[in-house]
């Protein structure tokens, strides 16, 4: 008779296995992606899993149906201790008695995924560059002298089949000590290595190691610095914080910061120490939200543009503030933390994704690792807008980068009434295209200004500005009612019908909101403004069309907003505008944090690394100061939507 079939869901993965065989050994020839730390012996439960149908032992005796969850004596003692729940077993533990169907649970799986909500962006697959290991090494013996690095290096090959050929520096100060207080077991973090380095152990700690070790993902920002602390086992962001970034007081923007480092001798290495310093608080303070050590934090990724990638890194930007902006490195970089100064475990790893072009950096590398338009059948335009816009449009054949000079307009600088995003800030609009009267809602309340309540609702923020969103959808409800031609002109109070139209003699403005009666700002977007937002809107189409161009095309499949301006902004408003392509309302999303995303990808999955590398080899870049239809497409771009091309989805 034939061994006892053994199913695993939701693989579906099976094979025959003889009587006894303990179901993780049985996983493991299959090629189940079963987890397990302590290697079997029932000390971790990394290896849970569901009986769903079938026969398993209990205390060596076979127990047939549903009552096959019942623990061994192994299983009770962890239950006891540490508590399993009721229905799982360790698959260390249960051994196959007859035809058995096994349910992975997604947190046993090793490659599990973690969850994100968006159908179109890629999942995230666990796969760690530093893996904790459980082992038993052989004590040392008069007769047979040897090292007990070298010892714990054959365990690791017996038990665990890794070679690790090598130990980090500062794991031989405690190595002998963990070893002798956990009677010669110990738990190992290991270093997987990658393509030019090998296997390291990191760290050693005496027994089994309960807890978990952390890895950091950063989106160093020009104005802020955002980290997510994830725990390196379940993937789980356990902390998140944010922090402004220090070098502001070098200068508001980019190019402020490099021509501080042109004027001031040591300016750069001030701004990196700043840069550093900033990072190493943030760390201290997401350390202690988390209430973890910040000695464990094994790994961090960062992504940026390239003038905060060099000023971190401590090379002067000088050169990418100048044509043809060369980048002293495009590659993706493995260094330590201790290289850059970051105070974390004492031989933490520190990857930094790889730059695009002198424009286009590690942060638009990361945006294409979230949103991977290299894996899109359909034509995908990426846009991540901040002071510069990142745009990125491809497809599985090919992908293009372009940067554009939109400028800080979108921010909510240089904007009349303007300000960042930030409560009492104006960020929805709708204006009645017959009565021409605006309502509209403040960051800080779910209330529009028609509202009842609505004064008791921003009794505390009032009614302050209005940010980049706001404005936006301000200008384009503007356009929608007749208020503003397409030439970008505001009409009078006779031509507009609307006593809000309001003449200096030489422009006109459209006033939102007067405040003057209880003292507050009055709230308007005049010519100007819109002059600002046609320049900004513009260089972001342009952009994208000269994009479009190189492919090809005359359109795209979809549009994916990422940034947090992209977060908020109304793809219909920004359509209106034409800010973007011409595409289907629908097929407009908006990715939030992608160079975030993009960062934690990389942190959480080593493969992801050499994946993006090889795409960013791949990727077209274009230079648009260079290309004369830019000028061209942007002179077209000024009208709203655009004087030269239609925008019939729009229109209809
Ligand atoms: Fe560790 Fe089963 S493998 S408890």
């Amino acid at each position: 008779t034939k061994d006892p079939l053994v199913v695993f869901t939701p693989s579906g993965k099976r094979g025959h296995f003889p009587v006894g065989t303990p179901i993780l050994t049985a996983a493991r020839q299959l090629g189940v992606d079963l987890d397990s730390v302590c290697g079997g012996r029932g000390i971790c439960s990394k290896c849970q899993i569901t009986p769903s149908y079938g026969e398993f032992s209990k205390h060596g005796v076979t127990v047939a149906d549903n009552a096959l969850s019942e623990w061994n004596a192994v299983e009770e003692r962890y239950d006891s201790k540490r508590g399993l729940p009721k229905g799982r077993r360790l698959g260390c533990q249960a051994t196959v008695q007859g035809d058995v169907v096994i349910d992975v649970p997604p947190e046993s799986q090793v490659h599990k995924q973690v969850v994100r909500k968006r159908a179109e962006a890629r999942d995230i697959i666990m796969n760690p560059t530093v893996k904790l290991y459980y082992v038993e090494v052989v004590e040392p013996d008069m007769h047979e002298p040897s090292g007990d690095l070298e010892r714990l290096r054959e365990g690791l090959k017996a038990q665990w089949d890794i070679d690790v050929p090598k130990a980090d520096p500062h794991v031989l100060t405690h190595l002998q000590q963990a070893l002798r207080k956990g009677a010669w077991k110990v738990t190992v973090a290991v270093h997987q290595g990658h393509s030019d380095s090998v296997p390291s152990i990191m760290q050693v700690w005496p027994g089994y190691y309960e807890g978990s070790i952390y890895g950091l993902a950063v989106d160093l920002g020009s104005t802020t610095i955002a980290a997510h602390l994830c725990d390196l086992q379940s993937g789980e962001v356990v902390a998140s914080s944010g922090l402004m970034n220090p070098q502001i007081r070098f200068g508001e923007d980019l190019m402020s910061r490099v021509s501080y480092s042109m004027m001031n001798a040591g300016g750069a290495a001030e701004m990196t120490a700043a840069v550093r310093d900033g990072m190493n608080a943030l760390f201290t303070q997401i350390a202690s939200e988390a209430e973890i050590d910040r000695a464990l934090i094994m790994d961090a990724v960062f992504v940026c543009n390239p003038v905060m990638h060099h000023l971190f890194l401590g090379i002067d930007p000088f050169e990418l503030g100048q044509a043809p902006f060369a980048l002293a490195t495009s590659d993706a970089l493995r260094l330590e933390a201790r290289d850059l100064e970051l105070n974390l475990h004492p031989s933490a790893r520190v990857y930094l994704l790889p730059c695009i072009a002198g424009h286009v950096g590690a942060d638009a590398a990361a945006v294409a690792l979230s949103e991977a338009p290299d894996k899109s059948e359909d034509l995908v335009l990426v846009v991540d807008v901040g002071t510069n816009a990142e745009i990125l449009l491809g497809n599985k054949s090919k992908v293009l980068a372009c940067s554009s000079p939109t400028g800080p307009a979108f921010e909510g600088a240089q904007i009349t009434s303007g300000q960042r995003a930030a409560p009492g800030a104006i960020e929805r609009v709708e204006i009645n295209p017959i009565t021409k009267e605006p309502r509209f809602r403040v960051i800080g309340s779910d209330l529009w200004s028609d509202e009842d309540g609505f004064e008791d609702a921003i009794a505390t923020t009032g009614i302050t500005g209005i940010c980049g969103s706001g404005i936006i959808e301000a200008i384009a409800e503007m356009r929608i009612a007749g208020i503003v031609d397409a030439s970008g002109l505001i009409g009078s109070t006779e031509q507009v019908g609307t006593p809000r139209c309001i003449s200096d003699g030489r422009t006109h403005s459209y006033m939102m909101w007067d405040g003057s009666a209880k003292g507050g700002p009055t709230i308007t977007v005049t010519n100007p403004d819109i002059r600002a937002i046609q320049m900004a809107k513009a260089a972001l189409y342009s952009g994208a069309r000269l994009l479009m161009d190189k492919f090809d095309v005359a359109t795209v499949d979809r549009v994916v907003l990422a940034g947090a301006f992209g977060a908020h902004i109304s793809p219909k408003h920004a359509m209106v505008l034409g800010m973007i392509p011409d595409c289907a309302i629908e097929k407009v999303t908006s990715a939030g944090n992608a160079a975030g995303t993009g960062a934690r990808i990389a942190l959480l999955n080593s493969k992801a690394r050499e994946e993006i590398e090889a795409t960013v080899r791949r990727i077209i870049k274009i230079e648009t100061a260079v290309e004369p239809r830019f000028q061209e497409h942007f002179v077209n771009a000024s009208a709203i939507p655009n004087s030269a091309e239609p925008f019939p989805i729009l229109a209809t």
